[in-house]
């Protein structure tokens, strides 16, 4: 006891010289920025605010590009999307040798899923339910950002979707707010570890705030509408999980929030962001944010620029409002200049925070740019980590995994794309040097196994839709023959092989910004070679690409063996190999529900009861909340995927089924590995709280726990459950536990899994 005493006596002492130190870190800085802020001009205030996108600068050329002459002024704060020591050097020279101030440039650029070494798609990459790995990846994306001049990543986005229509579903972590909070925290820490001015992190950005995930349709910058007690608890959890790890910068949505654009929004940007959960960094604009509140219509530049000032917002992104009006704005008394300083302030504290007035240079070091990016051991992390994100969605008579032997014919258009593996959003990867499944394959079968390829089909029927589906070079090269010919060839190429693996799905650039699709399905044209294939009897692997839950109701009637690989990044091909030949056994859970069919949508598991619930067992009955046409079921839920071995859960273990205060549950059960494999299991715990003062969904993630088992292993996975669990946002938004009756459930999935039921009072 008394060591004990001893050592929280010692721990408090740590924590208290740490704030102290943080104290007079903060002094150092306030009093270095106000006296920097008392040299400054209006228009040099304004300067910081700005952040123009750095347009076509050639290296060397900097100081006589238009930007250049921008930046001598002092009417630019940032410059974002531009790559390269020798470029950014060149720029931040301007800007340091150049401007009366000499103040430097942040640089941003969007370090999405790593840099040039590309992990997976982040809806991919929140299948591993595997928070370390997660913090690694954005560990290695931000030490390859800087190593290449870059400090600030617009990263991470954590925006919760549950519409598969919308194409940036493929950017975030999925449907759920526990699981997308979890990593939204290990994104933070990767990025920005533990110190900001080392010369290896970057500051994150977190995005898109708020709510852009829930566009009315699923159309991409469309309105959004919901309530605060949905805000609350089902959208906003991620955002604050990254404020509360510190992240050093927000980025503003471009969708409406009650009304009013998140950008010109003052209860979001200042009472939510900045009074409730005491965000300290900076808020920055999406691209043009301020001005397409002309068109949302809610005044011109000048009134829309004020308001965004008025609403909190920092930082400018390209469309120059803040430098064009707001000077206007002050003399007519629409803003402040105390609202300019602080924004002014806040720009160039994050500056000072990542060591940029010590040396604006610290992140442009050649030797790192050429030792520490796209290094083998990075690849190598990127290849595990792809690995762990693909889910098995089925695998009847074990056609998984494949023999390295006999012959295997590759089919399908996204077999050997190699510019479409490291998926949308990789403005830093070599396409030349990212993995085709095909070289994949061959690769990691060596001389054991014959590889015979077909194209079978393109992408789509409609070249139109395929060159929209395949921007930022990564078309797929479209095959000009008739399609019956494409085909044909791929048959013949199919009735040579003992197995048949299918890269079927979306291209790359069928999710992401600005592609939003009506119809999830895989398109027609591959389905139609997906059954031809089936037809000819030999068994068939379907390795889907996807950045969004498709519907497969068919596929999963239809097709034996489905493995769902999304955009697994720059080492996507070899990671595919080395699932589908079992050297690694799939393990990847999923973060979003894939419905039977897009009028389903907008479907989640976490969802009300309603007055009116169709009974357990059901499909239809009158006068209930269900459909004529289908079940109310997906085809795949949430926290869904297989593995090549088997797990078994035992009944749910209670410390105590009834308990008092602030007491801790605990929940237990064995998993069991009844499989030959060794494998991975991720073991997750829902909660349901039966009563409330509002309504409550019919369950909710509350904790999961990622084991390893070898075959015939078995594991008691414990939760500790606190009242802690059981808070959530009331209709007065006050964020507290209601005494009841709870259920608890334990397994692998958000479908299947065991029960017990408590009561909990105050
Ligand atoms: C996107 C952001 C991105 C920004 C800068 C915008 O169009 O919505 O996610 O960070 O561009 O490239």
């Amino acid at each position: 006891m008394k060591r004990l005493q001893r050592l929280m006596t010692g721990l408090a002492m740590i924590l208290c010289l740490q704030m102290q130190a943080q104290t007079s870190q903060d002094a150092k800085m306030n009093a270095f920025i106000t006296t920097l802020m008392k040299k400054m001009t209006l228009e040099e205030k304004l300067g910081q605010l700005n952040l123009p996108g750095a347009g076509d600068i050639t290296t060397g050329q900097a100081s006589n590009s238009d930007i250049a002459k921008k930046i001598k002024e002092g009417k630019v704060g940032g410059l974002f999307n531009i790559k390269s020591v020798a470029k950014i050097r060149d720029v931040q020279k301007v800007a340091v040798e150049n401007s009366r101030l000499k103040i430097p440039l942040i640089f941003g650029m969007d370090v999405i899923h790593g840099y040039q070494t590309v992990f997976p798609i982040p809806l991919g990459l929140s299948c591993t339910w595997d928070m370390p790995l997660i913090e690694k990846s954005a560990r290695i994306a931000a030490t390859e950002a800087s190593a290449d001049g870059i400090c600030w990543t617009f990263s991470p986005m954590v925006d919760i979707a549950r519409d598969p229509r919308w194409g940036r579903i493929a950017e975030g972590s999925g449907e759920d707010a526990y699981l997308g909070s979890q990593i939204a925290k290990a994104m933070v820490k990767g990025y920005q570890g533990d110190d900001l001015k080392k010369n290896n992190t970057i500051m994150a950005c977190v995005k898109h705030y708020a709510l852009y995930g829930a566009a009315e349709a699923g159309r991409d910058y469309n309105t959004t509408d919901m309530s605060h007690v949905r805000m609350y608890n089902e959208y906003f959890p991620p955002y604050k999980a990254a404020v509360d790890a510190g992240v050093g910068s927000v980025m503003a949505s471009f969708n409406e929030v009650d009304g009013v654009p998140a950008t010109a929004n003052k209860w979001l940007m200042t009472d939510v962001l900045r009074n409730q959960w005491k965000f300290k960094g900076f808020v920055v604009t999406d691209y043009t944010g301020i001005n397409e509140m002309i068109d949302h219509g809610i005044g011109d530049l000048q009134t829309v620029t004020a308001r965004a000032l008025n609403a909190g917002i920092d930082m400018d992104m390209v469309g120059e409002g803040m430098l064009t009006t707001l000077a206007k704005s002050l003399k007519e008394g629409k803003v402040t200049m105390q609202q300019i300083d602080m924004a002014c302030r806040r720009v160039l504290e994050a500056k000072y925070k990542l060591g940029l007035f010590e040396d604006p240079y610290r992140y442009c070091d050649e030797n790192r740019a050429a030792t520490e990016i796209f290094t083998d051991a990075n690849r190598k992390a990127a290849r595990e980590i792809a690995a762990q994100s693909f889910v098995l969605l089925k695998n009847d008579n074990k056609i998984l995994p494949l023999k390295k032997g006999g012959t295997i014919a590759l089919i399908g258009p996204l077999a050997d794309a190699k510019e479409n593996m490291p998926g949308t959003w990789s403005v830093a990867a070599d396409f030349s040097k990212s993995i085709s499944l095909l070289s994949g394959l061959k690769e990691v079968a060596g001389n054991d196994a014959k590889i015979l390829y077909a194209k079978g089909s393109n992408l789509d029927a409609d070249s139109i839709f395929e060159v929209n589906a395949g921007m930022f070079g990564k078309a797929l090269g479209r095959d000009s023959r008739p399609a019956a010919e494409i085909l044909k060839e791929a048959l013949a190429v199919a009735n040579q092989a003992d197995v048949i693996v299918a890269a079927l799905g979306e291209s790359a650039e069928m999710t992401g910004e600005s592609s939003s699709r009506t119809n999830i399905e895989i398109p027609a044209i591959q389905k139609e070679l997906l059954q031809a294939l089936l037809k000819t009897g030999k068994p068939v692997v379907l390795v889907l690409f996807t950045g969004r839950p498709l519907a497969l109701k068919w596929e999963q009637e239809n097709v034996p063996s489905i493995l769902n690989v999304w955009f697994g990044g720059s080492e996507a091909g070899s990671a595919i190999a080395d699932v589908l030949f079992g050297d690694v056994n799939p393990s990847g859970k999923l973060s979003t529900t894939f419905p039977q069919n897009v009028g389903q949508v907008p479907i989640f598991y976490n969802h009300k009861n309603t007055g009116r619930p169709l009974q357990e067992g059901k499909w239809f009955s009158k006068f209930r909340s269900n459909y004529l046409d289908v079940s109310n079921d997906p085809v795949y839920p949430f926290g869904f995927g297989l593995s090549y071995t088997n797990f078994t859960y035992s009944d749910i273990k209670l410390s105590s089924a009834s308990l008092k205060g602030a007491q801790t549950l605990k929940a237990s059960v064995t998993v069991t590995n009844s499989g030959s494999r060794d494998g991975k299991e991720v073991v997750q715990l829902y909660i349901r709280d039966l009563v409330g003062s509002i309504t409550r969904p019919v369950k909710e993630l509350k904790g999961f726990q990622k084991i390893e088992l070898k075959a015939g292993e078995s594991r008691t996975v414990t939760f500790n459950i606190t009242p802690e669990d059981l808070k959530f946002y009331n209709y007065d938004l006050k964020y507290d536990w209601e005494s009841g009756d709870f259920t608890i459930m334990i397994g692998g999935n958000s479908r299947d899994v065991k029960s017990a039921d408590i009561k909990w009072v105050k």
